[in-house]
């Protein structure tokens, strides 16, 4: 671990209280925050974070607010038709997530008397509730001194620590520095205080040290290269691989599949595609491929990468006649949407 033994306990506690003070001038005002010195609604905080597994906070926003508007506790969400809640989680990505969403606020209703249990280990036992999930809604609901440790976290840390081990291998190391900093004192600002750094300051590939108020205790930014920390393992080449995706229409309406739970886009609407395989098919595995049989007409090509390899779809456009069934109906609106975005690049510009 290099010479982080050099880093003392006072330095931690130099670094907590200008990082704390920096917060509570420059915190961002969240729907699902407290006010300063106000307690958190745990039904808030677990509903925000599990969103923000998903996505960015200006994307997680307004479903929050309307969440919180059908569904204002988590009696209320529990008590909510299935379906209901899969249309409104629709465009937050991963299905399986929003039905762990509603296992979960049914165990709290009928297990926990509608409250949230107030200890980490507790809520981790919940549905859906991972490591990450149960130390934040500990730290910041219920004031543990929980290590709450996601990417942004890990960035601050590699940084602060010039850690030259590079991710992902440094996972532990840079969670065991960040439980260096865990105090008993305001464990849910302190949290929220290292979020709010990682995504306004200590910025994946731009930081701001010029504004971060712990730039004087940061070994990355004293190197003069804070952007290049994490070390990352060098790249692996990804694989490249082909395939078929079909837009399918009737009348305005497009035909989408639900993938299945275990996989790539797990449990999300797809649009239906070929297998896909190292190299390009023929226009008659393409045919065949197809959703049903008919005159499809080449519609260009979309070209994705995903974290372990990139592909490259020919996309078939057909518009039919007769009923199909066995597909969910949307409008290209709706699709756009619903989908990720991935099969949204298949459609005409
Ligand atoms: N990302 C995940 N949890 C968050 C929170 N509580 N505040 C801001 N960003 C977050």
């Amino acid at each position: 671990m290099g010479d982080v033994s050099n880093f003392d306990v006072g330095d931690r506690d130099a670094v907590r209280a200008a990082l704390l003070k920096w917060y509570d001038g420059a915190r961002r005002d969240l729907p699902w925050r407290a006010r300063p010195g106000a307690a958190s609604d745990p039904y808030h905080v677990w509903l925000s974070e599990i969103m923000l597994q998903q996505t960015t906070v200006p994307h997680a926003t307004p479903y929050f607010l309307s969440f919180l508007d059908r569904w204002p506790t988590v009696a209320d969400l529990a008590a909510a038709e299935d379906g209901a809640v899969m249309a409104a989680w629709a465009g937050l990505g991963y299905y399986a997530r929003a039905r762990n969403l509603l296992a979960c606020a049914r165990v709290v209703a009928a297990a926990h008397g509608g409250r949230f249990p107030p200890s980490e280990a507790d809520l981790r036992k919940l549905p859906g509730v991972g490591a990450y999930t149960a130390a934040a809604i500990a730290a910041i609901a219920f004031g543990e001194a929980t290590n709450v440790v996601d990417g942004n976290v890990e960035r601050v840390m590699s940084r602060l620590f010039a850690v030259e081990t590079p991710l992902p291998a440094a996972k532990s190391e840079l969670h065991a520095l960040a439980g260096g900093f865990v105090r008993t004192d305001r464990p849910g600002d302190w949290a929220q205080a290292l979020m709010d750094l990682g995504s306004g300051v200590c910025r994946p590939k731009t930081p701001d040290c010029a504004n971060c108020p712990i730039a004087f205790a940061c070994r990355a930014q004293a190197m003069g290269e804070a952007a290049g920390f994490p070390r990352r393992s060098a790249k692996v080449e990804r694989p490249h691989r082909h395939g078929a995706v079909y837009l399918m229409w009737r009348g305005r309406r497009v035909a989408l599949v639900r993938r299945p739970d275990k996989g790539l886009l797990g449990g999300m609407l797809g649009l239906p595609t070929s297998p896909w395989g190292d190299g390009p098919l023929s226009e008659l595995q393409t045919q065949d491929a197809a959703p049903v049989s008919g005159a499809w007409l080449p519609a260009g090509t979309v070209n994705h990468v995903f974290t372990h390899f990139s592909l490259t779809l020919a996309v078939r456009e057909l518009q039919l006649r007769e009923e199909a069934t066995g597909f969910i109906w949307m409008t290209r609106d709706e699709a756009m949407s619903a989908l990720p975005s991935v099969f949204r690049k298949a459609f005409p510009a």
